[in-house]
């Protein structure tokens, strides 16, 4: 027997449990936000940047990496601390540094980039790169965020070749986390 009550606890303990926080290091490793990428991102997730340095992280276009997007979110130039950003959706979010010249450099973040991360990599600095298609290269695994695990990926891959830090998938810790309080809360109602 499952109560109404019991069931909107499980909901909000689900809830809970599936919004994932990512760290993404800003200049600790040069002129590069590491990882360079996330992917499988969801509604209600966290990106948190740490900076290090003094740097940005200023939403873009994928067309228009190292311009503002209108309306778009922008932490200002920080030499230190974390400015936390909250996705709405699971649509891509193009992120750059807007110090100097560090986008020309290479200086940008994406947020489920799909494919496009060559590209949008290859369009800051400057450069063109035609579409490579959706195959899907390697699995590029190491992450250095804390909350990263290679497992649980749909093999998408960031897009091998570009020489890009390891795109950081998904956690499959929360979800395990919740069976586990799922069954500790029915373990009680049982009793
Ligand atoms: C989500 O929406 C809020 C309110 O419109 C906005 O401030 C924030 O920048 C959005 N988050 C992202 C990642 O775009």
């Amino acid at each position: 027997m499952v109560s109404p009550s019991l069931l909107s606890i499980l909901a909000a303990v689900a809830a809970v449990a599936r919004a994932a926080n990512y760290d993404v290091n800003v200049g600790a490793d040069g002129l590069n936000f590491t990882p360079a990428s996330v992917s499988d991102a969801v509604q209600g997730d966290t990106i948190t940047f740490r900076f290090s340095g003094m740097h940005s992280a200023s939403e873009s276009t994928l067309t228009d990496p190292c311009t503002k997007k209108s309306g778009g979110f922008d932490s200002g130039q920080l030499t230190g601390g974390t400015y936390q950003v909250t996705l709405n959706s699971t649509d891509p979010v193009w992120v750059y540094c807007n110090v100097g010249g560090h986008c020309r450099a290479g200086m940008v973040f994406a947020v489920n980039p799909g494919s496009n991360l060559a590209a949008f990599q290859a369009a800051a600095q400057g450069q063109t790169v035609s579409s490579t298609g959706s195959t899907g290269g390697s699995s590029t695994g190491s992450a250095s965020s804390a909350h990263t695990s290679s497992t649980g990926s749909s093999g998408g891959g960031s897009g091998g070749g570009y020489g890009s830090p390891g795109a950081a998938s998904r956690s499959s810790s929360s979800s395990s986390a919740f069976w586990v309080l799922a069954g500790t809360l029915l373990g009680v109602a049982a009793l």
